[in-house]
């Protein structure tokens, strides 16, 4: 687990900008891979805001996690183009067999899963991305192949 220090220091490396809250989640989720809890209260302090003022901005933005990512990350598309040709069922079928919610992560920690909405593949819908390669035309076959493939 990170260091309360380390933490500590990495906050105090981004006050001098204007609105840090951001660059010091950013700072954070660079050097561990995601935003501890145990930095909420050290962010609330430093910032003279409450901890669920903190908390608030790491699930609004979706590229905070609060828990460190399993070894794969795939997203799946949820905005429209790719909902009208069926992915809302590539997604649930994702989710059901890798038992997790969305942001969840395998018991092996092979695999996170997340949403995304458009990966400007619409006229390949559905979509997914996998560790930041974008593939279409995803039904659940092709979902269990890419998912067997990251270990899940
Ligand atoms: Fe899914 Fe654009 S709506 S890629």
């Amino acid at each position: 687990a990170p260091r309360p220090e380390d933490l500590r220091e990495l906050i105090a490396s981004q006050m001098h900008l204007e609105g840090p809250l951001l660059p010091i989640l950013h700072a954070i989720q660079e050097s561990y891979g995601h935003v501890p809890q145990s930095a909420v209260p050290l962010i609330a302090d430093a910032l003279n805001i409450g901890k669920a003022e903190v908390h608030g901005v790491i699930s609004f933005y979706h590229d905070f996690r609060d828990a460190p990512a399993g070894r794969h990350v795939v997203k799946i598309c949820r905005a429209e183009a790719c909902q009208a040709v069926g992915g809302t069922a590539v997604a649930e079928h994702a989710l059901q067999r890798l038992g997790v919610e969305w942001h969840g992560t395998t018991a092996n920690g092979a695999v996170t899963i997340e949403p995304v909405y458009c990966l400007g593949l619409c006229a390949c819908a559905p979509a997914a991305m996998v560790d930041g390669r974008v593939v279409g035309r995803v039904d659940a076959a092709r979902m269990d192949e890419l998912l067997s493939e990251a270990g899940a």
